[in-house]
């Protein structure tokens, strides 16, 4: 018999294993399948890495060209789906357009439930290729402008930019943009990648697994922290005015948003990659009051609250880093997602490969023999 205990928010109970990423929250290491993310961020692309994290290992230059074009000829979604983009409300959020989106996809597909591994992973590059166009097809709809083909010429990262804004990304942009990608790709098994796991383990379908994980990762707490990043270095008005406003967080007990993590108790690796990349592209494109006031919260919050662990998190300095590529601040979070995808798709098929249901159990705390009481007498 096995004793069970209750772990508030499953912290610290491992619910699966993974050879994928590997996270030392103390020392603030990060590897996708043991190679270290300065190295894949700074030598990698992220076509590179998805292979990388779906094959569990590099690819040779022949398969790197096999699976780029593979994920290329699933840039261009279903004609109906492109027609249904231009019918749903401008004023819907992105998030929720993606979510129903990646749902919707399913009913494009005349084998939706496949899921022997190899029609999971065909259906992941499927999702991967086709939700960029979804992202960039709703944003133009809503400003009003008609969708952009995707150009299979391009990158993942280069034909986002492009659908999006109707030119091709400089190439500064571009790989700052493929940078981003590399670095939000995988991180174990965070809410959004949890909730994949668990919608799969029931032997459901790619779609449902992903569009669950599309909804845990708008929620302010995970993915979401990236937009309450933007709000924050928004409202304060200038350099000086961070301090008072930091502390002011601070006295009544409020989040500062791209702070802290339940996994690193030091600088998330990842940040320190994204700072680097704001800082450049703050100073690229005249943001650099932007990077300066990010700059000045991390060093109020080491100040005061390093000690408890909190440091910045991926979601802090990828807000400056969207902002400067040209990012509106509700596309953020998409982007994030469209990056995850990827580490999704890979736990999907870890997940499946070695399927057991995820179903623990909650600690009963109600009454017991508690009396039915006639609605009349309540
Ligand atoms: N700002 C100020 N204090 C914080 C912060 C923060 N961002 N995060 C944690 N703390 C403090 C808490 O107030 C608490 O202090 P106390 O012990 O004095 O009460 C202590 O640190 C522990 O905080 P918890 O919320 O219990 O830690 P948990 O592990 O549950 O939280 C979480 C992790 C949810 C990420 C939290 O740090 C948070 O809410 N951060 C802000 C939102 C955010 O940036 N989320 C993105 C995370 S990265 C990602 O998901 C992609």
């Amino acid at each position: 018999m096995t004793t069970a205990t209750f772990a508030k928010g499953l912290e610290g109970i491992v619910a699966a294993e993974t050879q994928m990423s590997y996270i030392d929250g103390q020392k603030g290491v990060l590897e996708y399948v043991g190679i270290p993310i300065g190295e894949l961020s700074s030598n990698s692309t992220f076509e590179e890495v998805v292979f990388l994290l779906w094959n569990l290992r590099l690819p040779r230059a022949d398969e790197l060209k096999e699976f780029t074009a593979a994920l290329r000829s699933n840039y261009m979604p279903p004609e109906g789906l492109i027609q249904r983009i231009g019918a749903l409300p401008k004023t819907a959020q992105p998030m929720h357009a993606l979510r129903t989106l990646i749902s919707e996809l399913a009913l494009y597909d005349t084998t939706p439930n496949a899921n022997d591994v190899d029609a999971a992973r065909a259906k992941s590059i499927r999702i991967l290729g086709m939700a960029p166009a979804l992202v960039a097809c709703f944003d133009r709809h809503r400003r009003g402008l008609p969708f952009v083909k995707p150009d299979t010429s391009l990158t993942f990262a280069q034909n986002f930019l492009y659908m999006l804004n109707g030119e091709a990304p400089t190439p500064t942009m571009a790989r700052a943009f493929d940078i981003c990608m590399i670095l939000h790709a995988d991180h174990g098994l965070n809410n959004s990648t949890f909730t994949a796991r668990v919608i799969i383990s029931t032997l459901s379908d790619v779609y449902s697994a992903l569009t669950g994980a599309v909804g845990s990762l708008r929620g302010p707490l995970h993915g979401g922290a990236n937009e309450g990043v933007m709000h924050m270095l928004n409202e304060i008005p200038n350099l000086e005015a961070v301090e008072p406003y930091v502390m002011g967080k601070i006295e009544r007990h409020e989040k500062i948003m791209g702070f802290g993590h339940r996994v690193y108790k030091a600088k998330d690796p990842r940040a320190t990659d994204l700072q680097k990349l704001a800082k450049k592209l703050a100073e690229d494109t005249g943001n650099s009051d932007l990077y300066a006031k990010s700059n000045a919260i991390e060093k109020i919050m080491e100040r005061e609250v390093a000690s408890k662990g909190i440091y910045p998190n991926v979601d802090f300095y990828s807000a400056t880093t969207y902002h400067c590529i040209g990012l509106k601040l509700d596309l953020f979070t998409p982007m994030f997602a469209l990056s995850r995808i990827a580490g999704w798709s890979g736990h999907v098929l870890e997940q499946l490969r070695d399927n057991r249901l995820f179903r623990p159990k909650a600690a009963y705390i109600g009454p017991h023999d508690a009396p039915y009481i006639p609605i009349a007498e309540r």
